[in-house]
Order: structure tokens, then sequence, then C-alpha cells
């Protein structure tokens, strides 16, 4: 499995953020595959049923915009083009490209005027999501329409003699209600593919390549809690007995209240001496003193990271020929892809140590869930046994509650605007391509019924100085009472955030509303009064792959709930809940 066979199906991605979904949905329907460059020469692709070229942010007449091996509609494999994807078909086969009258942007209504094998099992109008600017005005020889809509004339296209087929709309988002439908009819009777992909019924097989890899060596995983490395570290325990692995987990402070002991409850069950546990609490602390800039804060994290494994490797018996590095790396980490770049950045730090660096270089590091993407691991978790607690966790950043505690070096009063009060707190934002690290909003008179985010990205318009727009829950004074105070990260603030993630956390899981957002970073600004000096900022977010999200309104009675047991705790002077999408705003605010 996995790396071992041919994918079925490959996916060519031509920039969008929408190819990995794409290799989601067909592996959801029971087939590998893989996503690999648009560039790819054809003969790389011998063996594959299928392929599939992405939709993309690029236009096809753009100088240096993505192109495709033109041998792939040659290859007598058929090929489906979605959105940017069919018009670079057209392109390369003689139609004609141009800007749509009007972008189409959103929902819209399918009219099916050929089913052909793509579209069979559809009805004669169906809901399809659209997002393009360009549209095929001509097609190429050999094509026939199969679809349109109102504003799209060719909105599916096909050339059933080569089997090559274009989507102007996304099959593969939830929107276009029967996606699923069209995706399965591309690969199992255009592509004539078989069921070979189902990864929590391929224990077995994932084991045996573990212990082909390993061979009579033993592994050493650094474990974080998070999903991935843990479901690797079991995966790779029941493959070789845990006497032959040993998982380290590094406590750098950082961590959500009672971290450490549910990891280590999870990994109980493998007996004595097989994880242990590093106190570093002291070392971040004192590395952290004085640190007010975010990207500063993340970097002397990082290396202290770094640091603090290059000593454990070194200290153990870990750089001896008889150990090999496990990792919990998966698919949408390692590949080479437009969509996945932010990924790659904010992980680097775990493979720059110089150990493993060089355990790398000499092919002793195994991946045992690098084909898999998120979902996919967690259904290997579950049929490994592992606690839904822990499968169903929120992604959790790796510099942990050090990027959710706000320091500032000097003190300052809100101003009132117009509009709301100016703090003297800034945030990270993605504005553009690029970062930006400007001031907060607060808004004090809000009405909760009238939805506020529309209103939050109407001031961020509006308003260049800011890039986050916050709202008042509830507090011990107002905002014309409070300040910003000189602060840094002590271990008072953390343990003071500690208590209120926790707080938050336990009232979300309790209420049910864990579920419906993707994650909920609590956040401690120092804004406060001399007594209470701290606040506090409730930001739950709706996203995907953490790369665009929403903001999510925590309902009424919630919001008042954990704002109530948010100010009993010591030094909380007021609640906030922030109403900033992403853009323009990060997830989090560091
Ligand atoms: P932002 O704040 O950039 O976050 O919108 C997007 C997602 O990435 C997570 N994140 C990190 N994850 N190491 C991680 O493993 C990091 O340094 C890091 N920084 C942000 C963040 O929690 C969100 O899910």
């Amino acid at each position: 499995m996995g790396a071992r066979t041919t994918p079925q199906i490959v996916v060519l991605d031509t920039g969008g953020q929408y190819c990995h979904l794409i290799a989601r949905r067909v592996r959801e329907l029971g087939v590998h595959s893989q996503v690999r460059r648009a560039s790819v020469g054809a003969e790389e692709l011998a063996g594959t049923k299928g392929i599939i070229v992405s939709g993309g942010p690029s236009s096809v007449y753009e100088e240096g915009s993505p192109r495709v091996d033109p041998r792939i509609f040659q290859l007598g494999v058929p090929v489906l083009g979605i959105c940017y994807g069919m018009q670079l078909m057209t392109q390369e086969l003689g139609g004609v490209v141009r800007p749509a009258p009007s972008g189409e942007f959103g929902l819209a209504v399918l009219h099916v005027d050929d089913p052909d094998k793509l579209l069979v099992g559809l009805g004669p109008q169906e809901q399809v999501w659209m997002s393009h600017r360009d549209a095929v005005a001509q097609l190429p020889p050999g094509f026939r329409v199969l679809a349109h809509t109102d504003t799209c004339p060719i909105a599916a296209m096909a050339d059933l003699e080569r089997a090559l087929y274009g989507l102007q709309f996304h099959p593969e988002v939830i929107h276009t209600r029967n996606g699923l439908r069209i995706l399965k009819n591309f690969v199992y009777e255009i592509c004539g593919c078989a069921p070979d992909w189902d990864p929590a019924h391929q224990l077995e097989e994932l084991e045996e390549s573990i212990r082909k890899q390993v061979g009579d060596r033993n592994v050493l995983f650094f474990l974080s809690g998070g999903v991935d490395s843990t479901v690797a570290f079991t995966l790779t325990a029941r493959a070789l007995g845990p006497g032959r692995v040993h998982g380290v987990y590094v406590d750098t402070g950082f961590m959500r209240a009672g971290e450490t002991e549910f990891v280590r409850d999870i990994l109980a069950r493998f007996g004595e001496g097989v994880f242990s546990i590093e106190d570093e609490r002291e070392e971040f602390l004192s590395a952290l003193a004085g640190v007010y800039e975010p990207e500063e804060k993340r970097r002397i994290i990082g290396e202290k990271f770094v640091e603090v494994q290059e000593r454990i490797l070194e200290r153990g018996p870990y750089l001896g020929s008889e150990w090999v590095l496990g990792q919990g790396t998966i698919y949408p980490d390692r590949i080479e892809s437009g969509g996945t770049a932010h990924a790659d950045v904010i992980k680097t730090h775990h493979n720059r140590v110089p150990g493993i660096q060089r355990l790398i270089e000499e092919g002793r590091v195994i991946e045992p869930l690098a084909e898999f993407y998120k979902d996919e691991v967690r259904a290997i978790g579950r049929a490994l046994g592992l606690p839904e607690e822990l499968l169903g966790r929120h992604p959790f950043p790796g510099p942990g509650l050090a990027i959710r505690c706000l320091c500032s070096p000097q003190g300052g009063q809100p101003v009132r605007l117009e509009q709301g009060w100016l703090l003297p707190i800034r945030s990270v934002g993605v504005q553009g391509d690029s970062r930006s690290y400007r001031a907060v909003l607060a808004l004090d008179a809000l009405d909760w019924a009238d939805d506020p985010r529309a209103q939050a990205t109407e001031l961020i318009n509006r308003i260049p100085e800011i890039n986050r727009v916050i709202g008042w829950v509830a507090g011990r004074a107002f905002l014309d009472q409070m300040a910003v105070r000189p602060a840094t990260l002590t271990r008072e603030r953390l343990e003071r955030l500690k208590a209120a993630d926790a707080v938050v956390r336990r009232l979300s899981q309790a209420s049910g509303f864990d579920h419906q957002v993707w994650q909920f970073p609590v956040v401690l600004i120092p804004l406060g009064t001399e007594e209470a000096p701290d606040s506090v900022v409730l930001r739950p977010v709706d996203s995907l792959d953490g790369m665009t999200a929403a903001a999510v309104l925590i309902p009424a009675p919630l919001r008042e709930q954990m704002a109530r047991r948010l100010l009993e705790i010591p030094g909380i002077c007021a609640v906030f809940h922030d109403l900033t999408h992403k853009p323009p705003a990060t997830i989090e605010w560091e």
C-alpha cells in the first residue's frame, strides 16, 4: 500500500487550494490518488488509470502560468480538467479561452444538456459551485457541450472518443451537491478503476511495511501529543513490539492544562519505559524573558526545540546505527505543492535539527503515515483503538500557548474612535500575500443579533491601522478604565492563560460547540486594570485546512456562561470575542 503502489488517479496541481481536496475525495471513493506537480512529464504517469488537472488561481494566457505536458492528452488515459484545468485542456487542444463577460463566484444552477458518462445520475438541474473569471469561449475540435449555466454556456464538455472531459465548476467542494457522484462516474465508469484504498483496513500491510523498513533496529519518536505523532508511534509499536520503540515528549511549559498527563495516560498502555517526559519548562521560559515580538518568540522557541532534541539525541544511544527516527509526517506536509506552502513553513523546525538531518541523509527515518491525509490518519487511529478524545482534537500550534500570551514592551490607553476603541495592542494578519502586524479595534456596543462579523470586515477595509476587530462580551471594568501595561511571558500569566483555556475548553466540549468549530484558540492580552491586568479573547474559527478561516459566533448563552466563569479567574479583567475572518487576520494572534 501507499508508496509501493502506483496511484490509479493522479491529480496535477496547478496551484489551487482544491487539488488536495480532489485527491481526498477520490480516496473517499476508495481509489488511491496522489497529487503531482502540474509540469510532471507524461512518461512519469504511465500505469495510472486517470488524470485530473486541478483548478488554480492563474489565467491560461498569463505569462508563466502553470502548464501541463501536452502529451498527457495523447496517453489514451482519461483526463478530467477542472476549472483552470479545463481551460488549459481547451487551450492545448485548439479551443479558445477568454475572460467571461462577468466572473462567476458562488452557487449556480447547472443545466445538464447531455449526461454522457460523466454526468450520469444527475438531475436536469443541479446546484454547483463556480469560481472563475475566464471561460471556454470555443470548444476544441472533437468536443461537445455537456452542460451550461445561465452565465456560462460551456460549463461541462467532453471528447468521448478520447475520453477527455472538462468541468468549469468544482465537483470536489460540498456546495456542488452531486459532485461526488460526478467524480465517481469519472473514476469508476470512465477510468475503470477498482477500489484499492481503505487505510483503516490495511493495518497489517502497514505494519509489515514498517517491519521491513526498520529491520532489526529500534525506533525513536519525538511525541507532541498531537494526532499524527501518536498514531505513527502506536502503529510502529504494534508492528515491532513496544520494547523496540521509544517516545520522548518534551514539556515546554507551553502546553495546555493537563496535556502532559493526557499524553502519559494514552501511552501508558505500552507499559513502563516506552515513553519518557523531558521537563524543559524552565529552559523555554528563560529563553523568552523580555521578548515581545511574535516572530522573535517563534524563532527562539524553534531554536530551543532544536537544541533540546539535539541534546536528547546525543545523550541517548540514538545516533548509533541500531536506531532510526520515526516521524508523524503526513501527506500534505510532504509533497511539493502550492497549496501547502504554509504548512511546510510552520513545520520546518522539526526537521532542521542537525542530528535529524544526519539521520535523514543516512536514510534512517521512517514516516509510516507519509501517504495519508489527516482524515485517514484518524481512521487508522480509530482502527488502532486510540480514544476519540485524542483523534478528535483540534489542531494545536507547535509553539503552544507562548504565541497566545501576548506581551507588550510599553503601556498605553485604548483610544476612542468614532467606530470603537483602538487598542495599543498589535496582532498578526495576512493581507494580500504578506504578513501584517497591526492594531486591534474593540467594539463595545454590539448588537450580537445583527451579525457583527460583516461590520468587522467593513471596518478593516476602511481603517488602515487595524487588521483585527474584537467585540466586548463582559468585564469587571469598562474600556475607558482599562489600560495596556508592560507585560512579558511569565509563569503567572501562562498559568492564567492555562486556566482560561481550560474553562473555555470544558464548556465548549460540554455544550457540543467544540464540534462546530475547527479550532478554538484562547488568547491572553495585557489589557486591564491594576488588580486584574489581563483580558481574554475567544477565537473560535471554522476552516478546512487553516489556510483561510471564518470567525464563528458563539451562541449567546454559551458566550455569557464562558464570560462569567472566565471573570472568576484572578487577574482577568474582561472577555472579548474575535470577529475577524482569515484573511485579513490570522487564526493565531502571533
Ligand atoms: P494562522 O495563525 O497562520 O494559523 O492563521 C493557521 C493554522 O496553523 C497553526 N499554526 C501552527 N502550527 N506550528 C504548528 O504546528 C506553528 O508554529 C503554527 N503556527 C500556527 C494554527 O494553530 C492554525 O491552525
